[in-house]
């Protein structure tokens, strides 16, 4: 095997019921992706995904901020977890906090999120859960979606690798549209990215995002 098409260790951070951490594993299984999950860091203590880490055998850590002095000790204390598993991609799967400057230059264009909307649109600062679709049935949006980005130095605003849409119906609620999405479009298009990136094929260049 050269060095080129290495298997990547993904490290997944998560912060609460984990289903794309688990349509990862899912993924990982079918042979899609060449990586492996190597370990799970919640920012919370209760996160069902810590349970699904735990029965895959899969280490699992807590690093909550009520435990560290401030949010940069607790993005120390990720770093070593990051730097521990030689990490190729870290996967914000339903990740909840805000990264230090330092953790995001560490690992430039390696930190991947998923964002349930169409960014630009609906991100940032307390779009996050249920309240990105109460805003964008609030809104009359005709359209919704998911989006794949790197994380940079602001919040939501890291170059899109990829965006899928839904139709918006008459008929939903804030839920049926978080479920639908979730179900419809998150579960496959992050495997799908995660699938294209340990497979060397994202690239950045000038700024813009080329899948080869
Ligand atoms: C997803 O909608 C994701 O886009 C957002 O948080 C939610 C996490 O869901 N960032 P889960 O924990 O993966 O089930």
């Amino acid at each position: 095997m050269t060095a080129r098409n290495r298997k990547k260790n993904l490290v997944v951070l998560v912060s609460g019921g984990g289903s794309n951490f688990a349509a990862i594993l899912e993924s990982i299984d079918r042979g899609e992706i060449n990586g492996e999950v190597k370990a799970v860091i919640s920012s919370n203590a209760q996160a069902y995904a810590l349970t699904r880490a735990r029965e895959r055998g899969i280490p699992a850590y807590v690093c909550a901020r009520k435990d560290y002095e401030s949010g940069e000790a607790r993005d120390r204390e990720i770093l070593r977890l990051l730097r521990e598993y030689n990490t190729d991609y870290c996967l914000f799967a339903g990740y909840l906090g805000i990264v230090s400057s330092f953790l995001i230059d560490a690992y430039p264009y390696r930190l991947i999120n998923i964002h349930p909307a169409l960014l630009p649109k609906f991100g940032g600062k307390g779009f996050f859960g249920i309240h990105v679709h109460e805003a964008v049935l609030a809104a009359g949006e005709r359209e919704s979606g998911a989006t794949v980005h790197y994380v940079d130095h602001g919040t939501d605003t890291g170059l899109i690798i990829a965006q899928r849409k839904t139709e918006v119906l008459p008929s939903d609620t804030p839920q049926s549209l978080q479920q639908r999405i979730l179900d419809t479009i998150e579960h496959k298009l992050f495997p799908e990215v995660v699938a294209l990136l340990c497979d060397d094929r994202v690239v950045v260049s000038d700024g813009k995002v080329l899948i080869k």
